[in-house]
């Protein structure tokens, strides 16, 4: 298995930046603000409204310090001019060198291919870890804007893979999209990865 270690810096395309989440710099507020107004449509922010924001921060933690957590180690999207995070990037670990991602955008922040950015950045930042050779998404085939986000970041679809539910007993086939070290750059599909 791969370990998913933290990266020593925030990732940046100039754009989005992802870093870690922390209950010190506002990250708590931000949660809270988004259940108050009613801003958590397709349960983009994992945990959330089920724990609160405290646990779902020490959650998302957890995964980095290598707890297994149902989102994995996640990272929390910044862009510039946004009072707090709008986004959220998880990342979980399938073994044999494959990492999973998941993303959400804040409803008020979708449309402004801030998904596609950070999941691309997300995504090329795995790929330099140690033993990490795949990187997939997971995409209901409803799900349109979800496929739009993953040709956008630059991966490939690569058939369907189906997932068990243990809690409902229910089994979805998701498509799944793939971007690895072998996997062909598209031209609009720029690396453009830096840290801060
Ligand atoms: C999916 C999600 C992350 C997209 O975030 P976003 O920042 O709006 O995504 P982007 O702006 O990068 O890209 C959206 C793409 O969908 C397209 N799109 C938007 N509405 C669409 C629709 N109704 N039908 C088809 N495509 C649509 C956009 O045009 C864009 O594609 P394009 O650049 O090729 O035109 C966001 O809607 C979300 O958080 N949803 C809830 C959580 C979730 O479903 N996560 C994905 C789990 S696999």
């Amino acid at each position: 298995m791969a370990y998913v270690k933290a990266p020593g810096r925030r990732l940046t395309d100039g754009v989005v930046t992802l870093r870690l989440p922390s209950a010190e710099v506002g990250d708590v507020d931000a949660i809270v603000g988004y259940v108050e107004r009613e801003q958590l449509d397709g349960h983009w922010l994992p945990g959330i409204p089920l724990v609160s924001a405290e646990h779902a921060i020490a959650d998302w933690l957890a995964g980095w310090a290598g707890y297994p957590r149902s989102a994995g180690p996640v990272f929390v999207v910044t862009v510039p001019g946004a009072p707090h995070f709008v986004g959220v990037v998880g990342s979980i670990d399938r073994g044999e060198g494959c990492i999973e991602m998941t993303y959400g955008i804040a409803p008020s922040w979708r449309g402004r291919g801030l998904a596609s950015r950070a999941a691309r950045l997300a995504a090329h930042w795995a790929l330099t870890l140690p033993g990490v050779t795949t990187v997939e998404l997971r995409i209901a085939q409803r799900h349109a804007v979800s496929q739009h986000v993953a040709t956008n970041a630059g991966f490939v679809a690569a058939g369907t893979v189906t997932q068990y539910v243990p809690g409902t007993g229910e089994t979805f086939e998701d498509l799944r999209y793939i971007l690895g070290s072998q996997t062909p750059m598209t031209a609009d599909s720029p690396l453009g990865v830096r840290t801060q």
